[in-house]
């Protein structure tokens, strides 16, 4: 959505800027780089001429990986002979990883916690921006997969919702920001990676080789939840698709052509490469012939046989039993990007400090210095080309319009002047251990220090942080008033607390680190967390809580009295700090709403857990909820959450004024979409808008604040059985000021009005009355009415 009335750092980017002196309108579109099918076309023309240049070997050296050519997370080594300096493909999703001198941005969660595309794409421009001066050509990101079936999941910050709709947006608006900058994007794991446990085969000590989890999917489910962002991110052009770790339906999503070919390029129009995660592949012809493009990393330099590509695949287009056709396909698909965003042109060189950077984070530093001579680098303290820019004030800016405000009782939110701020817990602190990368297996994060990201390949070492506790006292200090403070949990969890005089409000920082490569093993924030709240609360009866978690936790103690406000801050970035003190004063208002839902107790029947044990058929998931995750398991068991997908709470309120205008623009729509020529993201029909609806939002509360309202469907009765309630299919965010109305016009297009058939194998909009809603929530639905697209 455009908000044609933009804050001042937005501005700064060169976004269009304008203030209407009446009501606004709010019209969806996404900014950024937006090829054309005749760009695509263009770019495959000059790869295609590319790969004619080529030898066999070389097309073979194409296909894989190899890591003694470059210093990058992936390196396509350079072809010399041609000029071709080779492509660097480094993580991930948040920032640029494995990397000094760059930002640590908002995580995916977090963005999506703006409702606001102008903020997802501004990110991906940041973003990009960093990857670009680093002399990067590929970002591995964003992640539209772990979607967030399991609240357990351990990526679920990484990505951005458990509603489609909402992770379809924000990976548009963050390829589209990324390669504006001329810097590729991969969006990954394609597809049901939506565990992290066994996401990989094993070999128990017996020797016995125990297949990866199969993450069983139906059609319909795979359609309108996990492959739905992919089509928005096909659509925005991303460049690659990673195929992911696990087995979908028993088959390995790196040789599953079911998913490769028959959706991701054939019903998608996928016209980039497919590159398998790091050791995703486990084949050579099946691989190459289900639909990989690219194997990664390939050689690694450490072993004979790294790599299937080496020496199978060569073997296997010898013996014929992968084509000549095929690989030049392959070759083709994986420098037709390159071409697209003119890398052929002038793309930096990777910046040379990131070798020491990537021994240091895996190795640390004294075994970095040991490792370089082995490598055969030697160790120097090379200075990292500084890239942050001025970054620092978008990322603070999404920090805190993402904070959600949970409760805020007497409206102790805005903070008037208190001479006496307590600040509890461990989370609160500056890191005691330096800047630490959280690496894979590191599944705690730091014992003190503010969690701003995760662990894994999304994540990415500080160069600065603003901690919660040093921003407060920064705060405090423009005011004169004091600050007193214990960051240590175990104390505060034992009521060791020597305050005097009890401060006047009390700031808890509670939090839950995640990672790659683990799942979270509870829904309670961790470190004695439900001890620490209370023992302050007890203490103190105007506490307030702020949580940094990688997605929904349990609060126990929700409806303690003295806790008088809770916020919800997600994975911030390294400006933490200062974003949470911009909302706790009011500087900035919070206009966060949840992009998930938190559940009231552990035992929810409704939270889906993660697989952790083998069945009788070994590792094996299945989706039997079909569409039933998040709200829309809440909504149709009709159980109570404590917060609802899409809540959130300002320092105004909002109404919905007069009747909601909805309308069938389409002239004379049909079932099925017409039957034009695939393009990128699929039948391009399906990006029709056949309704419009208005809404008029009013501002009835007492301040400026941002609305964000947000339309629910509910399908006909003639919809097939396994249809939600309602489902998310617009929003958009407007800034009012008291007393005053803005509006809203919401675009829906044949897809977002289409369930996917399984027999007619085609999205098809069912005939009857749709209920259109508008409300500020899944469950604060103030306006509906009716459309009839098909009678
Ligand atoms: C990998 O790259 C190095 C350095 O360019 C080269 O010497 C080596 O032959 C390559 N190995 C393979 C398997 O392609
Ligand atoms: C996983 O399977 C591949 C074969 O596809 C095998 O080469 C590899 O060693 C296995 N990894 C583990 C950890 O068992
Ligand atoms: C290896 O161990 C597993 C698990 O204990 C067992 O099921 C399997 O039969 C063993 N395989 C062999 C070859 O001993
Ligand atoms: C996976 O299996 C389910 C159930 O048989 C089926 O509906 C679905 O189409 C399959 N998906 C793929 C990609 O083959
Ligand atoms: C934290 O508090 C506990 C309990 O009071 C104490 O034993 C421990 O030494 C403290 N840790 C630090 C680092 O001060
Ligand atoms: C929780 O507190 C108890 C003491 O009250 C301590 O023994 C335990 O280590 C603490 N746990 C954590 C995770 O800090
Ligand atoms: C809150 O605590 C303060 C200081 O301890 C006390 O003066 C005040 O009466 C308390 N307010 C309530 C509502 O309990
Ligand atoms: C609803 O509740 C039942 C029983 O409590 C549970 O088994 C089921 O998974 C829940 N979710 C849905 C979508 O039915
Ligand atoms: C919102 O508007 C509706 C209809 O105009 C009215 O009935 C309702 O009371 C209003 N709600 C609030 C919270 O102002």
């Amino acid at each position: 959505m455009r908000v044609l009335n933009l804050s001042t750092t937005a501005a700064l980017y060169g976004v269009l800027s304008a203030t209407l002196a009446g009501s606004q309108i709010v019209v969806p579109t996404i900014q950024g780089f937006q090829p054309t099918i005749d760009d695509w076309k263009a770019a495959r023309a000059k790869a295609d001429a590319f790969v004619g240049k080529l030898t066999l070997d070389e097309k073979l050296a194409m296909v894989r990986g190899n890591a003694s050519a470059g210093f990058c997370s992936g390196t396509i080594a350079a072809i010399e002979r041609l000029d071709f300096p080779g492509v660097c493909m480094e993580d991930g999703p948040n920032g640029v990883n494995y990397n000094d001198k760059v930002n640590v941005f908002p995580s995916g969660v977090t963005v999506a916690a703006t409702w606001d595309t102008e903020f997802m794409y501004q990110r991906g421009l940041a973003l990009g921006a960093e990857f670009r001066d680093k002399g990067i050509n590929v970002m591995l990101g964003p992640v539209g997969g772990p979607l967030g079936r399991s609240p357990y999941d351990g990526r679920t910050w990484e990505g951005f919702s458990p509603d489609p709709y909402l992770t379809g947006l924000a990976m548009q608006a963050t390829i589209q920001g990324v390669q504006e900058n001329g810097v590729q994007t991969t969006a990954k794991h394609f597809i049901g990676n939506e565990q992290e446990t066994q996401r990989s085969n094993t070999t128990l000590s017996n020797g016995t080789q125990v297949a990866a989890i199969s993450s069983n999917i139906g059609d319909r489910a795979l359609h309108e939840l996990y492959l739905w962002p992919f089509a928005n991110a096909v659509k925005a052009g991303t460049s690659a698709v990673m195929c992911s770790y696990n087995r979908l339906n028993e088959t390995y999503a790196c040789e599953n052509s079911d998913a490769l070919i028959s959706i991701l390029k054939t019903e998608l129009g996928f016209e980039g490469y497919v590159v398998s995660d790091w050791g995703a592949t486990h084949s050579a012809a099946p691989s190459a012939n289900g639909g990989l493009d690219l194997e990664m990393p390939g050689y690694t330099g450490t072993t004979e046989v790294s790599t299937w590509f080496i020496p199978y695949l060569p073997q296997a287009i010898a013996d014929g039993s992968v084509s000549i056709d095929r690989l030049d396909d392959m070759v083709g698909r994986i420098m037709t990007p390159y071409y697209l965003l003119n890398q052929d042109a002038g793309h930096l060189t990777p910046d040379e400090s990131m070798i020491y950077m990537l021994l240091v984070a895996t190795n640390g530093l004294p075994g970095a210095e040991q490792l370089s001579s082995l490598v055969g680098v030697p160790w120097q303290n090379i200075a990292a080309r500084d890239v942050r820019g001025i970054h620092g004030a978008i990322i603070r800016e999404i920090g805190a319009e993402a904070t959600v405000l949970l409760k805020n009782e007497g409206s102790i939110l805005p903070l008037g002047s208190y001479n006496e701020i307590g600040v509890f817990g461990s989370s609160a602190a500056d890191f005691v251990d330096g800047l630490a990368y959280w690496d894979m297996g590191i599944d705690y994060g730091p014992q003190i220090g503010p969690i701003a990201v995760g662990g894994g390949s999304g994540s990415v070492r500080f160069t600065t942080v603003s901690a919660p506790l040093d921003a407060i006292k920064a705060q405090a200090s423009t005011k004169g008033a004091r600050v007193q403070y214990l960051t240590n949990n175990t104390a505060i969890a034992a009521n060791d607390i020597t305050f005097y005089p009890v401060p006047e409000i009390c700031i808890v920082f509670i939090s839950q680190f995640a990672t790659e490569a683990s799942d979270r093993d509870s829904l309670l924030a961790s470190d004695n967390s439900t001890a620490v709240v209370e023992n302050v609360a007890s203490l103190c009866n105007n506490t307030i809580v702020v949580i940094n978690a990688p997605g929904p936790l349990v609060l126990p103690w929700v409806e303690n009295p003295n806790v008088k406000a809770i916020l919800a801050a997600h994975f911030p970035g390294d400006q933490i700090g200062n974003s949470i003190v911009d909302v706790l004063w009011g500087n900035t208002e919070p206009s966060g709403r949840l992009p998930y839902t938190i559940p009231a107790k552990t035992s929810d029947p409704d939270i889906i857990p993660v697989v952790r044990e083998p069945g009788p058929d070994g590792w094996q998931s299945t989706f039997t909820e079909g569409l039933f995750i998040d709200y829309r398991a809440y909504d149709a068991n009709r159980s109570e959450p404590a917060y609802e997908f899409g809540f959130g709470l300002g320092y105004t309120t909002f109404n919905i004024t007069g009747e909601l205008a909805a309308r069938t623009t389409a002239f004379n729509p049909t079932a099925t979409p017409a039957n034009s020529a695939i393009a990128p993201g699929g039948n391009p029909s399906l990006w029709d808008e056949i309704v419009s609806v208005k809404a008029t939002i009013l501002n009835v509360g007492k301040a400026t604040g941002k609305a964000v309202p947000q339309l629910y469907l509910e399908f006909p009765e003639s919809s097939p059985e396994g249809t939600p309630v309602r489902v998310l299919r617009g929003f958009a965010k407007l800034q009012l000021d008291p007393g005053k109305e803005g509006d809203v016009q919401f675009s829906l297009m044949r897809r977002d009005l289409s369930y996917w058939d399984i027999h007619e194998q085609q999205w098809v909009i069912p005939t009857g009355a749709f209920t259109v809603n508008v409300g500020f929530s899944s469950r604060d639905l103030r306006a509906s009415t009716q459309v009839t697209v098909l009678k």
